[in-house]
């Protein structure tokens, strides 16, 4: 038990899938896991464990924003003995080469937020996903033939911002493939304790092309990604 997860100890496999959605958590578990039992339901995160490919595997929302997913990846890798998170979010694109629907797997995750200060780092702490974990999920989306990109993200605090903000143009020159909101919190964290981490986003939105999803398509990216991730989950055992 923590202050966030009535789960009882033993609840979490070692592997756990976090969409930022509760809804969407109780989605993955209903339509992909096999035998899924409600282990949290804290503030309605959602969280399950039951099977894929007859390995143990849970899933659990993260909420939105870095404190959120702080606190929740913190007591996974603290208090439950889960070894592997795997973000499974959205994420706005920056490059040209980049589409809706395209799967983003973030190497990196550059930041504004200060949640990386806390940790008594001298100088900046460069937060990026476990190797294994990616190496096993492009594995997985190559074996499906997903369209994928690798490289960094960029986490903000910030989905709104005054007319005059002109970072997105700068972000777009120094590489970065796309904006989400947490990747860099759940990857700080994961290297605090240890463990391993991946945030993999499916492209809602371009923020320099004029590209929009129904919502039949973001169902059907979404569902992709979420394969791609449980066979990630089924390979780490
Ligand atoms: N910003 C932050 N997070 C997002 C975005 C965005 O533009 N699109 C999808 N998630």
């Amino acid at each position: 038990m923590t202050p966030h997860n009535s789960a009882r100890p033993g609840a979490f496999a070692k592997t756990v899938l976090m969409p930022g959605d509760p809804l969407r958590s109780k989605y993955i578990a209903e339509n992909f896991l096999t035998d899924p039992v409600l282990v949290n339901n804290v503030r309605g995160v959602q969280g399950y464990t039951g099977k894929w490919k007859d390995v143990p595997v849970s899933v659990m929302a993260s909420g939105m924003g870095m404190p959120s997913i702080g606190i929740y990846s913190w007591e996974l890798y603290a208090s439950y003995g889960v070894e592997n998170i795997i973000r499974v979010g959205s994420a706005g694109a920056l490059q040209d080469n980049i589409n809706v629907m395209d799967l983003v797997f973030a190497q990196g995750a550059s930041t504004n937020s200060g949640y990386v200060h806390q940790f008594n780092f001298p100088g900046d702490f460069a937060p990026i996903a476990s190797y294994h974990l990616m190496q096993e999920g492009i594995r997985s989306a190559k074996e499906r033939g997903v369209k994928f990109h690798v490289g960094n993200v960029y986490s903000s605090d910030n989905f709104y911002h005054p007319k005059s903000y002109d970072g997105n143009r700068a972000l777009r020159r120094m590489g970065i493939q796309a904006i989400e909101m947490e990747a860099a919190a759940l990857y700080t964290t994961a290297a605090y304790f240890g463990k391993r981490a991946l945030c993999i986003c499916t492209i809602s939105d371009h923020l320099f092309k004029e590209e929009e999803l129904s919502p039949e398509e973001r169902q059907t990216g979404f569902n992709e990604m979420i394969e791609v991730a449980l066979d990630t989950a089924a390979k780490m055992g």
